[in-house]
């Protein structure tokens, strides 16, 4: 995954004597993953990261699901979920199962008054509209449209937006979120024939460091629920981390399309993935070059996995009225393919500039009537003409 990074202070040595300058000892923490087996970073607070004044009564906040057993192709339209000024309110999980949490969230204020965590799943934050800071125990982290935001679990976070105007699409991840293991070298590092590399990964720089006590609340998310924490302490209050564990940002506009003579499959396009899903960047990019290459994808049937579209920018070369933010989703054992015209559109084609993200995930997704209320209900049955 990400390679190691250090930031503000930190003592000659882990685990030793580290003082404060007026006295005392500042308070270290290890964040690992998997117990002690996989990535780590060492965080050191002004204050011992324990210090709990009292806990809230949990908030259910189980997704509604009206359509357990889906098996029809269906599409959304995610920029007909309304603004919502908090942050929590705002996230709508639209598709879900025991695996992943996809969310549409515009909320439209910053988080002010509270920090989240979600303690349960790492969380990809592809922003499709918006600016502005992530502020969190690693440091500031400054985003923008097109920015995959990749938050390991356990992270305590903020969202300061520059404006009213966002638009987030979450993926909620119980597995660990992972760079392709075959665009991995045996030593972490990206090989050289990945669409991305170590140069396109944004880390927090700025650290934030606050030395304040109070009451400071934490929702934090786990599962289904939130538990609101109050904490004595500022959760941002360190002087100095290193490690492998930290949030950081990945932007579609720094992924190199991988092309060839004839039509080029999915995997060509992936970002990330986990032990129950893969995430793919659609971007622009030359068409095939055989002279007699189709542009447009192939009709297809997933045998194994529910597809996920999520619709950016650009016109989208295999879809016909398809809107920015738009989702579709077409189930294991249903074929699909391009609309009516699209291949033939497609054919002498030069390049497309469409972008999109993708997400497949190998259980099969359930639909909640937040889903449903921003269904295009007639979807499935848009291949006739
Ligand atoms: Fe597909």
């Amino acid at each position: 995954m990400p390679h190691y990074q250090i930031r503000g202070k930190v003592p000659d040595k882990r685990h030793i004597v580290f003082e404060k300058p007026a006295g005392g000892l500042y308070a270290e923490e290890l964040v690992s993953a998997e117990g002690f087996s996989d990535i780590y970073s060492i965080v050191y607070h002004n204050h011992p990261p324990t210090k709990v004044l009292k806990i809230d009564d949990p908030l259910d906040v189980s997704p509604e699901v009206i359509v357990d057993n889906n098996l029809q192709n269906r599409s959304f339209k995610g920029f007909d979920v309304n603004p919502v000024e908090d942050y929590i309110q705002s996230r709508k999980i639209v598709l879900t199962n025991d695996d992943v949490n996809l969310i549409l969230a515009a909320p439209s204020k910053s988080m002010t008054k509270y920090f989240f965590k979600n303690s349960g799943s790492d969380e990809m934050i592809f922003i499709h509209r918006g600016t502005g800071t992530f502020k969190s125990v690693y440091g500031k982290l400054p985003f923008k449209k097109g920015d995959h935001i990749i938050i390991p679990r356990g992270t305590v976070y903020q969202f300061d937006f520059d404006d009213a105007d966002n638009r987030l699409f979450i993926v909620e991840s119980k597995q660990p979120l992972r760079f392709p293991h075959r665009y991995m070298n045996k030593s972490g590092q990206l090989l050289e024939h990945s669409p991305f590399h170590e140069r396109d990964i944004r880390t927090p720089q700025e650290l934030i460091t606050f030395d304040e006590t109070g009451d400071f609340l934490i929702n934090i998310k786990r599962d289904d629920m939130i538990y609101p924490y109050h904490y004595e302490t500022h959760p941002f209050d360190a002087v100095g981390w290193d490690g492998y564990l930290y949030p950081f940002t990945f932007s579609i506009y720094n992924f190199e399309p991988i092309t060839g003579r004839i039509h080029q499959p999915p995997p060509v396009h992936q970002t990330f993935e986990t032990n129950a899903m893969v995430t793919c960047a659609f971007v622009p990019r030359l068409y095939d070059y055989h002279p007699e290459s189709i542009p447009a994808p192939y009709h297809h049937s997933n045998i194994d996995s529910d597809e996920v579209l999520y619709y950016v920018d650009g016109d989208f070369m295999s879809r016909n009225n398809i809107g920015k933010g738009q989702i579709t989703l077409h189930p294991k054992g249903i074929p699909h393919g391009p609309h009516p015209g699209a291949i033939e559109r497609s054919i002498g084609q030069k390049e497309t500039n469409e972008y999109a993200v993708m997400v497949d995930t190998f259980k099969p997704l359930k639909l909640t009537k937040a889903a449903l209320d921003i269904e295009d209900a007639d979807y499935y049955i848009s291949w006739l003409h």
